[in-house]
Formats: C-alpha cells, structure tokens, sequence
C-alpha cells in the first residue's frame, strides 16, 4: 500500500453550532504540491491546525507522516513546518534571532542549529541583513523569513496557510521557486491559497466550501470535468451582448465578462448557435472550475 504524506477520513470540527469543516478524506502523495482553495470562512486554517496537531477534531481521524493527529499532536509538532497566515515572526528581534529562537524551539544542537541558520538566511536572501529587525522587513522578505523559520528542522511535511497573502507578484514567484526546489529534494507540501496562478502551480488541487470538499484532483483533471465548451467572444461591450443573448433566449450554463470578451459556457453541441458572434472555444481556467463547482453546491439554508 501507499503511504501518504497525509491521510484523512471524514475529518471534521464543529466550533458550537458552527461546522467548520465538515467530513474531509483527502490524501496527499509524499513529494508533491497539494493546493488546497476554497472562499474565506470555507475551513481551510481549520483544516491546517488539525493537521498540524494545534486544534483536535471532533470526529473523523487523521494521519500526518503515519501519526495520528489526535493522539501523536507533539511529535507532529516536532516534525512538521507550518507557517500560519499571521507569519509568526518577532518584529522586535533580528532575522537572525528570529531564525535562534525557531532553532531552540525545535531543540537543534548546537552544530545543526548553525549550519541550518546559514542556510536559512541564504535561501532567503538575507544573509547580509542577518541584523536587522524583522519588523523592518517588506512583505516579500519577511515571508521568506518565515519559511525559513518555519522550516529551520528540515521537516519532511510542511504546511503553508495563505504564504503569499499581501506579497508581490515578484516575490510570490521567488518564493515558489524555493517551494519547487524543496520538493526536488522531497519536502511534501500543503498549500492554502486564494490565487490561482498558484493553484495552476500545484500537483493537487482540493476544493473546500463551507467546510465540505467539493471537487479535487489534478488541476488538468479538474479542467476537463467541466461539462460542455467554453465560448469567448471578443466585444467591446460585453454586457450588452450578454443582453442582447439573454433576450434571443440562446442558452447557456454560465456567463462571465473577462476585460473586452465574453465568457459563455454551453452545452457540447450548442455552440453553433453562437457562431455569429465568432466564438473562439477556449479551454477553461481553474477559476470557471471553481464557480462551476461552487455553483453545483448551492449554500446551506441556516436552521
Ligand atoms: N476558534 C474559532 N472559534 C469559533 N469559530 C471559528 C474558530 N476558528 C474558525 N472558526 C469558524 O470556522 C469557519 C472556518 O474558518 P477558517 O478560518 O478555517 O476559514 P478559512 O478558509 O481559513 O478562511 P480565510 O480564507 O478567510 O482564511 C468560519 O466560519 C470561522 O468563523
Ligand atoms: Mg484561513
């Protein structure tokens, strides 16, 4: 059998009445990028702290590098890297602090604790400004500090909550690139993210709404479950035009303005029916994906 990096079954936790996240089985291969999306409040950190053995469940298990969540949540903790979206870092204290004190928490000796700081602080950049305070650190810099910290034991599980929130584009793609060369070496890592370039970027995808896993696999897998073509037809006035079909009653699954054209999802077969417009047939992006999947799974009336 396979074993898995992680390995949940109908995982879940309720905050009073309020489910959180609600019978998640989800698995991840060791040495892969699992992306894990979902909208704000659908139970992503939630997800995250259990995993991380900070937050118990309330039912279903779980199990990260073979230990169960639950009962082994210390050596978990030991063992994994986990940069919660807040980062972590002591502003008050140099990078170079930063980066001890995470050594002395995950009880590095002496020797190790050196020459993973050393590492660190290059893999970062930040080598030559190893004494400045973190607090005086822009975005991009102090989030690879805090992967560096984050990371500093050499884990072979690490878990990321929205790394990338606030940092620009530039470095969004350097820290990517220093995700890719740890998973060469054969870090596993789960990802929450909001952007969708990043999701194009990882080996699997996992879907989460309202606590509920709703659709996963690889992002081209995910693409080719849409049903039906996706039109987009050039316009200058795109809302106009989507009047203009809405009125000739030519029906279509879903319809977005993407800048000067338009988005229309129909039937396979339907598409003849738009050919005035000169439709070109695109395939379609993580983003249609998700709204078609977010649609299928019309929110939950409240009690
Ligand atoms: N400690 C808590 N006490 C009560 N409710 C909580 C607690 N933590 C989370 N929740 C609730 O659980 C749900 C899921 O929250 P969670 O933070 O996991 O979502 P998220 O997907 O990480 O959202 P975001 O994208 O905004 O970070 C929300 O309804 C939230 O209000
Ligand atoms: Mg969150």
């Amino acid at each position: 059998m396979e074993n898995h990096a992680v390995k949940t079954n109908k995982l879940s936790r309720k905050f009073g009445s309020v489910i959180a996240v609600n019978e998640i089985s989800m698995r991840i291969k060791p040495g892969s990028i699992y992306g894990f999306l979902g909208p704000n409040g659908s139970g992503k950190s939630t997800t995250i702290r259990m995993l991380c053995g900070i937050l118990a469940s309330t039912s279903g298990s779980g199990e990260v590098l073979g230990l169960d969540i639950n009962r082994d949540s210390e050596e978990i903790k030991s063992k994994i890297g986990y940069m919660s979206q807040k980062f972590g870092l002591y502003e008050d204290l140099t990078i170079l602090e930063n980066l001890q004190f995470y050594a002395g928490l995950y009880n590095l000796s002496r020797n190790d604790s050196r020459q993973r700081i050393e590492a660190m602080l290059e893999m970062a950049g930040l080598t030559a400004r190893q004494r400045q305070l973190a607090g005086s650190l822009s975005g991009g810099w102090k989030q690879r500090l805090a992967l560096g910290c984050a990371i500093i034991h050499n884990p072979a599980m690490v878990f990321l909550d929205e790394p990338t929130g606030g940092v620009d584009p530039v470095s969004r793609r350097m820290f990517w690139d220093i995700i890719y060369q740890l998973t060469a070496a054969g870090t596993t890592f789960m990802v929450s993210t909001h952007f969708m370039d990043e999701a194009e970027h990882c080996d699997d995808l996992g879907f989460i709404y309202e606590g509920k896993m709703i659709a996963g696999g690889t992002p081209a897998q995910l693409k080719s479950t849409i049903p039906g073509k996706m039109l987009a037809i050039e316009t200058k006035t795109p809302m106009k035009l989507l009047a203009q079909i809405r009125e000739g009653q030519m029906s279509f699954n879903d319809a977005y303005v993407c800048g000067a054209s338009l988005r229309l999802l129909v039937d396979n077969g339907q598409e003849y029916k738009f050919e005035k417009f000169s439709p070109a047939v695109i395939s379609p992006t993580l983003e249609d994906v998700f709204v078609h999947y977010a649609k299928l799974n019309p929110k939950e009336l409240a009690v």
